[in-house]
């Protein structure tokens, strides 16, 4: 038996508006949290949340540092469904597969999580020195920032709206370093940026969940294509979050490449 013509339009006609509204639906993003500076404002630093966290945990750590002329901006990420989850949603900027570099990247999610940083960056004065750094999936996102950065645009071909002073990834990986030798070919403009873009990279010898070899080669691979700032540095006993010592080194690091002078 066949159903009859009319049930046949509905059923068509609804999956054409769940497709047509899936298609239309921009996942918004989360709330933003600001840490004010301290002293003299020399600096803005947008940081960005590992999978499933939010921007408030990251600002209460990073009002904790002594970096007092940097304005911390923690936003959060949209939450969407998730395919390491099985479609199950959660906040993060990006959809993943598997936290790796080997997964296949989702263009349009880094593409719109890297337009809201920089949005976020480019309505600072211009005197201020601007960056981008995060953690794991926000570690990222980040590097896909300092790469739209370097090339002058995002993957969709929009211009890139703010120049990047240095770019910091804890726990994380290299987001399209795939395609990234064959897109820095022949690229003069992105070849100096990226020459002089400072980025530190530090990863846990015994993280179990972004690999310690995938930070690793993420550094091999920016160095590959021209990035030539790069500091790797490696922490025997971490896994697969942060320590006192290693935002340590995020401090000393950021106030020598954002020429911190420390003044209140
Ligand atoms: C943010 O995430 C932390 C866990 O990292 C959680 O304890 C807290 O409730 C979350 N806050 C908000 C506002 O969602
Ligand atoms: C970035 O810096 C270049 C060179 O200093 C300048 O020409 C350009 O206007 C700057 N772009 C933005 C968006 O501030």
């Amino acid at each position: 038996m066949r159903p009859p013509q009319w049930c046949l339009t509905l059923i068509f006609i609804c999956i054409i508006s769940l497709s047509g509204r899936t298609a239309m639906t921009a996942f918004e993003f989360g709330r933003t949290y600001v840490v004010r500076p301290k002293g003299k404002h020399q600096a803005t630093v947008v940081w960005l949340h590992g999978l499933g966290d939010n921007g408030s945990s990251w600002s209460q750590l990073l009002e904790t540092l002594p970096l007092p002329n940097i304005k911390w901006i923690c936003p959060t990420a949209p939450t969407q469904p998730i395919s390491l989850f099985g479609g199950f949603p959660s906040t993060a900027w990006f959809d993943v597969g598997e936290l790796s570099e080997d997964g296949p990247d989702d263009f349009k999610g880094l593409d719109a999580s890297a337009a809201h940083v920089a949005n976020l960056l480019s309505t600072e004065p211009a005197d201020i020195k601007l960056g981008v750094g995060g953690f794991s999936m926000g570690a990222a996102t980040a590097l896909y920032s300092a790469i739209s950065y370097v090339q002058g645009k995002y993957e969709n071909g929009n211009p890139y709206p703010a120049n990047l002073s240095a770019v910091v990834g804890l726990s994380g990986w290299l987001p399209c370093s795939k395609v990234l030798p064959k897109r820095m070919e022949g690229a003069v403009e992105a070849a100096r940026r990226a020459e002089s873009l400072p980025i530190l990279l530090c990863h846990g010898k015994v993280d179990d969940v972004v690999l310690h070899k995938f930070g690793e080669k993420s550094s091999s691979a920016l160095n590959t294509v021209g990035f030539h700032d790069v500091t790797f540095k490696s922490y025997e006993r971490l896994g697969h979050f942060t320590v006192p010592e290693e935002m340590d080194v995020v401090c000393s690091w950021l106030s020598s490449k954002l020429g911190l002078d420390g003044s209140s």
